[in-house]
């Protein structure tokens, strides 16, 4: 087999407007559910200065392009446009991001641009957030201000980030559980918001593009018991293709229907949704994928909590659907996630078989404990390590026919983690600070920026 990557594979590098920019009440930004969303760790960075990418775009995309990367994708900061979600546009961040698109295209760099990444207007939470169909106008408004704003330089375009995780894993990502009824609500509304990106992005921007972007993993089951495959059937639903039917085939599957009904969950569809659903569609469709999730049917309700706290542990748990399992045959990092780059492949090949679309990786990396040695190096063998098996297995699904045009991992560089701060680095470029001390934030090379370097020039795998 060929250890080369097709012609124009699209070698990039990925972050998020809160996770990295920081200057979070510079030039009229408003805030955002990040900027004040309770922590349960308080120990570590908040988003106020993250990185400070704000204000050192210019030097990260200067290494960015010296690492070779083909395509960033990052997030717009929704309150930098419209401090409040809506209303009148904030000029000067409108006029931050033209200045970020511009040094990329200097460089040659094709800015693939998330809409949205987690960081919805705190106005607009304060009013309902996406529980309430405002939101959605609010968004397509915001949507098509960036279209019309950017759509000249920028054609690929990614929707709204994880809506998947972000109602599973609500308590992490926003700080605050969201009860079932309302969560599913919000799902139907996020997901019409998208339909109308999808629409709105293709009748303004000549030759745009745009793709969903959810994180999948195929769920496996414990054990070959059939009641542990039903359990795998309904997380599988829920968790992947639940969104991706919607985004892809304009539809609501009928094990997800399933799942709602039986816990008596009710979905208000606005006149014009069904119609909506079913005649848009994206071209392409972006996935973040770090692992693999194993379930089995919960058999004993007593001491378990239904709920889910993490994208991918074992205190999974909706009693009469699924149950998390500790996979035996997989090894963990050291922030407990499993690492499972043969899932990768499978993962791609399911979704491609399901879609026959085009499909875009947009993040997978390790976060570890980087360490800085004292002649300003980073020996990050072990993130080089877990890309050269994840990114072999890309080659492997591309030789059995996976149409995967691009790679971008997490991150571009380090960046506060969602919930594990900035001890948990991701980058290819280092950042040097602390949890509380923001010190210079100087920027070094890790070992993986010039392991990536070689990898982008030559197009191939080291053999
Ligand atoms: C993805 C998110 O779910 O996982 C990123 O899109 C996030 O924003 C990444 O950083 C890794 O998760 P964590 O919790 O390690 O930051």
């Amino acid at each position: 087999m060929t250890n080369t990557f097709p012609e124009n594979f699209l070698w990039g590098a990925s972050i998020s407007a809160h996770q990295t920019e920081g200057a979070y009440q510079s030039d009229g930004k408003g805030l955002s559910v990040q900027d004040t969303r309770q922590r349960d760790n308080h120990e570590i960075a908040d988003f106020t200065v993250a990185v400070d990418h704000y204000h050192h775009y210019k030097e990260d995309i200067r290494l960015l392009a010296e690492m070779g990367i083909k395509i960033f994708r990052f997030s717009i900061a929704w309150t930098r446009i419209f401090p409040n979600g809506r209303g009148e546009i904030n000029q000067a961040g409108l006029h931050h991001y033209n200045a970020v698109i511009d040094e990329l295209l200097k460089y040659d760099i094709q800015p693939f641009i998330t809409l949205n990444h987690f960081d919805l207007p705190q106005a607009l939470e304060d009013e309902g957030g996406w529980s309430v169909r405002s939101t959605v106008d609010a968004f397509v408004h915001y949507a098509e201000t960036l279209f019309e704003a950017y759509g000249d330089r920028v054609k690929n375009w990614l929707t709204i980030n994880e809506p998947n995780i972000m109602l599973l894993v609500d308590k992490k990502i926003l700080g605050k559980e969201i009860p079932l009824q309302e969560k599913y609500q919000q799902f139907h509304h996020l997901m019409i918001a998208e339909k109308y990106a999808f629409k709105r992005c293709h009748e303004l921007i000549t030759e745009g593009k745009i793709g969903p972007v959810p994180n999948i993993s195929l769920v496996y089951p414990a054990t070959s018991k059939p009641q542990d495959n039903q359990a795998a059937l309904y997380f599988n639903s829920v968790r992947n293709w639940a969104y991706l039917d919607f985004s892809c085939l304009g539809r609501y599957n009928t094990v997800f229907k399933d799942y709602l009904n039986r816990n008596n969950i009710h979905i208000t569809f606005a006149p014009e949704d069904k119609k909506l659903m079913e005649t848009h569609f994206p071209d392409y469709v972006a996935m973040n994928f770090y692992t693999t999730v194993t379930v089995e049917k919960p058999t004993e309700k007593a001491g378990m909590k239904n709920g889910i706290s993490d994208q991918q542990s074992e205190d999974i748990m909706e009693w009469g659907f699924y149950k998390g399992f500790t996979n035996p045959y997989l090894a963990k990092n050291e922030f407990n996630w499993t690492i499972d780059p043969d899932g990768l492949k499978t993962t791609l090949q399911t979704l491609y078989d399901r879609y026959h679309l085009p499909i875009i990786i947009t993040e997978n990396g390790l976060g570890a404990k980087d360490e800085l040695t004292a002649d300003g190096k980073i020996h990050d063998n072990y993130r080089i390590n877990y890309l050269n098996l994840h990114i072999d297995q890309c080659l492997q699904a591309i030789a059995a026919g996976v149409d995967l045009i691009g790679y971008s991992p997490w991150s571009a560089i380090d960046l506060v983690s969602v919930h594990e701060g900035i001890s948990k680095r991701y980058g290819f470029i280092y950042v040097d600070r602390t949890e509380h001390d923001e010190k210079e934030l100087s920027r070094y090379k890790k070992d993986s920026f010039y392991w990536y370097k070689t990898l982008i020039e030559t197009n191939q795998l080291p053999s």
